[in-house]
């Protein structure tokens, strides 16, 4: 899609459609669409009298304008009560539009700054916020479909205002959505590849491909490298699988001094078939897209060094496959991580924290400032904060509230979940340091705190996308399949960071 950014009158433009919005409890046309409605004869006040355009939010109205406007359709779309207007909802109507528009056969479309001036939306963030809702709301995964699509692809997207001097803005805020939407649809891609296309070793090749593309630094670490920085949990899960495990290292350098500011770490479990301790096979094909962490974080630094953040920020994905076999770990089995603490297994189904505990390891022994780390780590987290919002959990409420913040912007729902001591106890072993499972209850807080064990003092968030990974349905932004979630909130999060570390 190519995003264009004019000054203009939209009712002259022509285009397949033209977009205009229209709030909640507005009576009469106003703005552009007064003269849109003038060249209709009226076309849109009589659908407003007849209450087919009523503004409420996501309603969408098309209407032909039958050779009375250069441009052949004009879309009306419901913004809701204007007092309730926020970011997200426009990038979410505008991704409804798209989609829609998109699916009638309509290639070129053109809109205005909606909702700019409202909710506190500058032209730079309303720009932004257009370019995300179009890229994400007109994704398709059909790289393995053989047929020809019933539909083709929105060509062209123009934002169009007929103020001159806020053109920079515009342009400079389609930028970074065009940047931050296509991080997340990369990272869709990888979650949406099958795990036979998507192996630890293709993972790892995506993310030279990154490098050699986006300026990052590239090493991955082959087994015999993990064996000797003593990595026995990350090991111990690869155990079941023929795929050779990778640990992916990405840097992107974004100032001069050589401490790392932010470590990203990502589960990149390519598939979890549960191990010995398999799971049901009813769904399992949806663990395909157990390394969503992995590929958010590639994603993530990938836009970083595209926006310049100014931060140095390593991306680290310790990516394997989950399977049982001759020689894959048992329950009962113990493992010691690169850190030196013990790990009795008592499921290995609950393999994320495993690899986890040695990358966290890793990033410490990196000397990160900051860690974040991200995981489709347990079902449990879904059923607490279900499929719309990530769990938050951290040892440092400063970082934790960085992350929300970010979230916020990005219009990713995230919701702290507590780290009590009583959580921690569950995790006592009668054999070993520490052991995989605390039991059923809390399952996604005992699953951090196991995490924190080796994250060590360093400020660290985890964050669990189990239940916001894929979504089963379309709905504003959001299409079925891989979410992306939290590609844009990991970049709003290191280019806010750079203001820290300064
Ligand atoms: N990858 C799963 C968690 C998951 C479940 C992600 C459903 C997305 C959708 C993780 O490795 C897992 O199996 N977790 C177990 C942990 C349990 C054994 C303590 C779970 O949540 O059941
Ligand atoms: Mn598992
Ligand atoms: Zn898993």
């Amino acid at each position: 899609m190519e995003i264009k950014v004019i000054a203009d009158d939209i009712t002259v433009i022509k285009a397949g459609a033209i977009i205009l919005g229209f709030f909640e409890g507005t009576e009469h046309p106003d703005g552009k669409l007064a003269n849109i409605d003038k060249a209709l004869d009226g076309a849109v006040s009589q659908l407003i009298a007849q209450g087919e355009i009523k503004g409420k939010l996501n309603e969408i109205t098309v209407i032909h304008t039958l050779g009375k406007l250069p441009a052949a359709r004009v879309v009306t779309v419901g913004l809701g009560k204007k007092q309730e207007l926020t970011q997200d909802r426009v990038r979410g109507v505008v991704a409804e539009a798209c989609r829609l528009l998109q699916k009638k056969g309509v290639d070129d479309i053109a809109l205005i700054p909606l909702g700019a001036g409202v909710a506190g939306m500058s032209p730079e963030k309303v720009a932004q916020t257009l370019t995300e809702g179009a890229l994400l709301g007109s994704y398709r995964f059909r790289r393995h479909m053989t047929g020809e699509a019933d539909y083709g692809d929105i060509r062209q997207l123009t934002i169009v205002d007929t103020d001159k001097t806020i053109l920079p803005l515009l342009v400079q805020g389609s930028y970074r959505g065009r940047v931050l939407a296509e991080a997340t649809n990369l990272a869709r891609d990888m979650v949406n590849e099958p795990a036979n296309y998507m192996t630890p070793t293709s993972m790892a090749e995506a993310a030279v491909r990154l490098g050699e593309t986006y300026n990052l630094k590239i090493s991955i670490l082959e087994r015999q490298q993990l064996q000797e920085l003593g990595m026995g949990a990350l090991l111990g899960v690869t155990r079941g699988s023929h795929e050779p495990p990778k640990f992916i290292l990405l840097r992107y350098q974004g100032n001069d001094s050589p401490d790392v500011d932010v470590a990203l770490v990502g589960k990149g479990i390519t598939f979890d078939s549960g191990g010995i301790s398999i799971k049901p096979s009813e769904g399992m094909e949806e663990m395909k897209g157990d390394m969503a962490g992995g590929a958010a974080v590639m994603a993530a630094i990938s836009a970083a060094s595209q926006l310049k953040a100014g931060t140095n920020v390593v991306a680290i994905i310790p990516a394997t496959e989950n399977l049982p076999g001759g020689s894959a770990l048992k329950p009962g089995d113990v493992v010691t991580a690169m850190n030196g603490k013990t790990i009795e297994i008592i499921s290995t189904d609950a393999e994320g924290r495993l690899v986890l505990a040695d990358a966290l390891g890793y990033a410490n022994k990196l000397g990160a400032r900051y860690i974040i780390d991200v995981a489709t780590l347990t079902g449990a987290c879904h059923v607490a904060l279900g499929s719309g919002c990530s769990g938050a959990l951290g040892n440092n409420q400063e970082l934790v509230d960085k992350v929300i913040t970010a979230a916020g912007e990005a219009g990713e729902l995230m919701w702290q979940l507590p780290m009590y001591e009583q959580n921690r106890e569950q995790l006592k072993s009668d054999v070993a340091d520490i052991k995989n499972v605390g039991g059923r209850w809390g399952g996604a807080i005992s699953a951090a705190q196991f995490l924190a064990e080796f994250a060590g003092d360093t400020p660290w968030v985890h964050l669990d996308i189990a239940g916001t990974s894929m979504s089963d349905k379309e709905r504003a932004y959001l299409v079925k399949g891989a979410t992306g979630v939290p590609v844009r909130t990991l970049v709003n999060l290191v280019l806010s960071l750079a203001k820290m570390v300064k």
